[in-house]
């Protein structure tokens, strides 16, 4: 497959992601064992695919439910102020919740999430993040499970997008710094 004119380089391949999402899977396995089933909860849009591979690799009862937001201004970066779009269907009173995110930036949209969940109540609350930018990080939010961390530059593919294209690479690329800096 030819990579995308617009991709600088690819930063995490194929493989290596899926080996790091079987090590999560058998992590967060391990650590829910013992509950009857876990509520896995899914961001849209960028998390679909990191969820779909995550939750197919888990060997404990498990659920799966999305949730949709979006931020005043450009991003949740920019503006800080986080709005729901779609709720999750499950009622999570009691229940043991893994967010279950693409990527942490400046944590505003995982700040929001955590504050929102605490307050229905579940029996847990953690979060589960493929990848995270902490030289980004204007809120400090815990990540419970985290794939990789990496630097300061646009990445696409594997769910991540920039104005929605290449979510659906197979890798995680870096875009050419001039495509978003202009
Ligand atoms: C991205 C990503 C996270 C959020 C992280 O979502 O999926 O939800 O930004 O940024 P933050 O830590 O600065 O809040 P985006 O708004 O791009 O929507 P998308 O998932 O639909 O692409």
């Amino acid at each position: 497959m030819q990579v995308p004119a617009d991709v600088e380089r690819i930063l995490i391949d194929e493989k290596t992601i899926e080996q790091r999402v079987t090590e999560l899977a058998r992590q967060v396995s391990q650590d829910y064992a013992d509950v009857d089933q876990l509520i896995l909860v899914g961001v849209l849009k960028g998390a679909f695919i990191f969820l779909a591979d995550l939750a197919r690799k888990l060997t404990i009862p498990h659920r799966v439910d999305f949730i949709a937001l979006s931020s005043y201004g450009q991003t949740a970066t920019s503006s800080g102020v986080v709005r729901l779009i779609m709720d999750v269907k499950v009622n999570v009173e009691g229940r043991h919740v893994l967010i279950v995110e693409d990527i942490v930036d400046s944590g505003h949209t995982l700040d929001y999430l955590l504050r929102n969940f605490a307050t229905r109540n579940p029996a847990s609350l953690r979060s589960c993040v493929l990848l995270s930018k902490p030289g980004r990080r204007r809120v400090d939010v815990p990540i419970d499970y985290l794939g990789f961390e990496i630097p300061d530059v646009w990445v696409v593919g594997y769910g991540l997008d920039y104005a929605d294209k290449h979510r659906t690479l197979p890798y995680i690329a870096a875009l050419k710094p001039e495509v978003y800096q202009s």
